[in-house]
């Protein structure tokens, strides 16, 4: 059976794509980055558990910023010869990336340069790790054959992976290969059991501040507001319903050129994950407020520093468990409203409400994921 070349192994979807490929028996080329002296193997393995055995695990060690990815002539020969679907997990989750130049290359000019040194080769599918908020600052419905229609967006994050989408699908057309483009919203789950994770961000962050306000209130009532559009959608999906999805997607026969949105139709509003996180934890006072007039005054071109990202991370205690306090529920992760079944075929689309405030500065905090 041909490998699936898997770029984003070290990360928190892609090492979940990785084990699921592993475990329905499918080999495995795992495309990843040496850094901090450390190699791509070590890491590929420390991620998702398993060592490579170069029979169903294998690891190639490339960077898709590099002129020709930084793979030897030999490398990209084994690469056209065997593989034939390539699932794309790859990508800088920063909000405001610092360096534009290298994200670019990251997201557009890299992928761009894999696709086209496979075509000579087997490569028929290309499946793309995409976002649902490639929709911007667009509100209302979504469809999923909908891309650039002129939209604004919250971040370069978002504009970048637009621009992946379009850059892709528009090659593979030229080319002759089938991309699939898939778009989840939030991806949660429990911090990776693997070593590599970061599990740091802002929401998690969020989790755990609250976590320990309920412990030092013991119980008490906070009041304290918190800016936010109460009413908008708060779109989260579990990790494993994600990579089961794409693991499925990319492997359906009749899926060529689809464009799949990984969402859930009815998700609940920032104000009611306020209330589950907050009732979940056992502290009460907390609440959302619309605060329009700061969101309006923020300058052009604001982006959270350095100093935002540690001062939050600090408070927030990035890393450590969530106590809980005595009497209350059992922490665990959050848990996303369930998901539709996979399927293959059908419509599905997603509203992001107005005030839609997922793009909302994480100043390197992570990605869109919560875990
Ligand atoms: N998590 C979410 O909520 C979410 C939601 C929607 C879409 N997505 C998309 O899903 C994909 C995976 O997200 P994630 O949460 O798993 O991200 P992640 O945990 O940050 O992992 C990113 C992966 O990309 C790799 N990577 C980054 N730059 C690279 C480069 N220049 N060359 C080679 N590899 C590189 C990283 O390798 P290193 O370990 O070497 O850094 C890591 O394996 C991304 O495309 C993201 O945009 C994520």
């Amino acid at each position: 059976m041909p490998p699936v070349l898997v770029t984003g192994a070290t990360g928190f979807i892609g090492r979940e794509v990785v084990r699921r490929l592993l475990a329905a028996g499918r080999p495995v080329v795992a495309l990843a980055r040496r850094r901090r002296n450390r190699p791509a193997a070590d890491r590929v393995a420390a991620a998702v558990g398993l060592g490579p055995d170069g029979r169903r695990l294998d690891v190639v060690e490339a960077d898709l910023t590099r002129p020709g990815l930084g793979l030897e002539p030999s490398a990209w020969r084994r690469l056209r010869e065997t593989v034939e679907l390539v699932i794309h997990g790859a990508g800088d989750t920063s909000f405001f990336p610092e360096a534009s130049t290298s994200f670019r290359a990251g997201h557009v000019d890299g992928p761009l340069e894999l696709l086209h040194g496979l075509t000579t080769g087997r490569l028929r599918v290309w499946a793309q790790l995409s976002t649902a908020y490639v929709c911007g600052r667009r509100s209302g419905l979504v469809l999923e054959h909908e891309g650039d229609v002129g939209q604004a967006f919250h971040n370069a994050y978002e504009r970048v992976k637009l621009e992946a989408e379009t850059a892709l699908r528009g090659a593979g057309a030229r080319l002759g290969v089938d991309v699939r483009v898939f778009r989840p919203s939030i991806v949660v789950g429990t911090a990776p059991e693997t070593a590599g994770g970061s599990p740091a961000n802002l929401f998690s962050g969020f989790i755990r501040l609250v976590g320990m306000l309920a412990e030092s209130a013991n119980g008490a009532e906070v009041p304290l507001r918190i800016v936010a559009a109460p009413q908008a959608p708060f779109n989260i999906v579990p990790v494993d319903f994600v990579t089961a999805a794409v693991v499925a997607l990319a492997l359906y026969p009749d899926g060529a050129g689809r464009i799949s949105h990984l969402v859930v139709a009815d998700a609940p509003s920032q104000q009611a994950t306020l209330a589950m996180i907050t009732e979940r934890l056992g502290v009460r006072g907390l609440s959302c407020w619309m605060c329009v007039a700061l969101v309006s005054r923020t300058p052009r071109g604001w982006r959270p520093g350095r100093a935002h990202a540690r001062g939050l991370s600090r408070v927030s205690g990035a890393g450590r468990p969530v106590r809980r306090r005595r009497g209350a529920a059992a922490p665990g992760p959050v848990r996303a409203p369930a998901p539709p079944p996979v399927l293959p075929c059908g419509p599905s689309a997603h509203r992001p409400g107005p005030g839609d405030t997922r793009g909302s500065p994480s100043g390197g905090l992570g990605g869109d994921r919560v875990r």
